[in-house]
């Protein structure tokens, strides 16, 4: 019987082994770097409310314009798939009174899937993944250095190489305002160098356009005004702060005046990381402060700051590890009806001193079964036939170097043990 064949939406892709071994060992990863600084792990739905991104992220941001996936669901109910993580953590906190029901820090990590309808192209997915981080309730500016400083050091201890800190302070909404009005000016006067995209922003959201990479626009953007001109005190202070803190904290960075980001919840220190092997638009880690988004949501009138990696993006940049662990170690293979409840038995013994083993239950000749083996990339078989069942012994092979030898089934162990050296498993 043939069947018709089905393909993976577009924008979206399967994580296949070996390279789903690979996310887990960055997950991992992340699960202990971020306890380090004091982050829990939250998980949310993956759909929330349709307002609560509208709200959260901005009606006039391209993710809740164009992105978004919204549906209404069969209760009538208008929902999205969320394009980001950090709406639905605060949402989260103040759903569940945080603030009154947990000590502080209130710190939280998330991973997981995220889906936005963009034009997929390398780097940039309809259901991509992210490792974030949300911290509410710490204004200081060192926090900011202290956030910042774990995005740099997780994109280090995973290995990527080339990492480039950029740092800029889009102000508060005070300072802002006359910073905006001064940018619309000056886009009004340049308009007709301007690509349409940014003709149709410049009024409603001047501040994007600073963000356009079209080459023509770029040349304008040259002699746009700069924040630095309207920043508050207390913006130009907090953010003198945290870069003495980087400084502090040996974090290497560079200021661009005119890093702004694609959400509107953001207030003074706004940040992108890149990595050596991706393209220059594409930031593996975005972040920035965002105190107000919390009242916003109905909470408590609390400071927050956080930032998100796009894992395909670190995936695509990690240097493949050089020794990749065997995803089996071992492999029974019974020759016998009969001696399938030994190889069972045995693999469960083999697997509790934490080495990957797998018994090929269906029974055949001993030829085809090494030649499975040999494409497991296992290093031992363990063969039970006739005779190994009747004596209560296994046979071992020794795939890396031919040799077998029948044995009771603890020297087995003892040999498999020494061989592999269990220490050398726990990567
Ligand atoms: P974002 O800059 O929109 O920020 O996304 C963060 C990261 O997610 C990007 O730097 C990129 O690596 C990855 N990413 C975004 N869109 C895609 C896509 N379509 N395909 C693949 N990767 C993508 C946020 O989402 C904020 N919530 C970050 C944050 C947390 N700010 C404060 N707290």
């Amino acid at each position: 019987m043939t069947g018709k064949t089905y393909q993976a939406p577009r924008g979206t892709s399967d994580l296949l082994p070996p390279a789903s071994e690979r996310w887990a060992r960055v997950e991992a990863t992340t699960r202990t770097l971020f306890r380090l600084y004091g982050f829990q792990e939250i998980r949310t739905p993956i759909f929330e409310a349709r307002e609560l991104f509208d709200r959260g992220i901005g009606e006039m941001t391209d993710i809740v314009e164009k992105q978004m996936y919204v549906f209404q669901d069969r209760g009538g109910d208008w929902l999205a798939l969320r394009p980001e993580g950090t709406a639905s953590v605060l949402r989260a906190f103040v759903e569940h009174h945080l603030d009154q029901t947990m000590p502080p820090p209130y710190r939280y990590f998330y991973i997981g899937p995220m889906f936005r309808h963009e034009r997929p192209q390398r780097g940039r997915y309809r259901q991509f993944h992210q490792i974030g981080v949300e911290a509410l309730g710490e204004s200081a500016p060192e926090v900011d250095a202290e956030v910042i400083a774990l995005g740099w050091e997780f994109l280090r201890h995973v290995g990527a190489r080339g990492i480039q800190v950029e740092l800029n302070s889009i102000g508060c909404p005070t300072c802002r305002l006359p910073y905006q009005g001064a940018l619309r000016a000056y886009w009004q006067a340049h308009a007709d160098k301007l690509c349409p995209d940014c003709r149709r922003r410049m009024d409603r959201n001047p501040l994007r356009v600073l963000d356009c990479k079209n080459e023509a626009c770029q040349a304008v953007l040259q002699g746009a005004p700069v924040i630095d001109d309207y920043w508050c005190n207390p913006c130009r202070t907090h953010f003198e702060a945290v870069r003495s803190a980087l400084a502090a904290l040996d974090v290497p960075y560079v200021r661009n005046a005119r890093l702004v980001r694609g959400l509107d919840y953001y207030m003074r220190t706004a940040f992108e990381m890149t990595t050596e092997g991706l393209g220059a638009q594409n930031a593996v880690l975005g972040g920035g402060r965002y105190d107000g988004l919390l009242r916003a949501l109905g909470g408590p009138d609390w400071p927050g700051i956080g930032f998100a990696i796009g894992m395909e993006r670190l995936m695509d940049v990690l240097p493949e590890t050089a020794e990749p662990v065997p995803a089996l170690a071992v492999m029974f293979l019974p020759l016998t009806e009969a001696a399938r409840g030994a190889a069972l038995q045995g693999v469960q013994t083999v697997r509790r001193l934490g080495i990957p083993t797998w018994a090929r239950m269906d029974v055949g000749s001993v030829k085809s079964g090494l030649r499975s083996a040999y494409r497991a990339g296992v290093r031992f078989v363990v063969i039970i036939g006739e005779d190994e069942l009747r004596a209560g012994q296994w046979t071992l092979r020794d795939m890396s170097a031919s040799r077998q030898e029948t044995l009771s089934p603890k020297e087995a162990v003892e040999a498999i043990r020494r061989a592999l050296g269990l220490d050398a498993l726990e990567t």
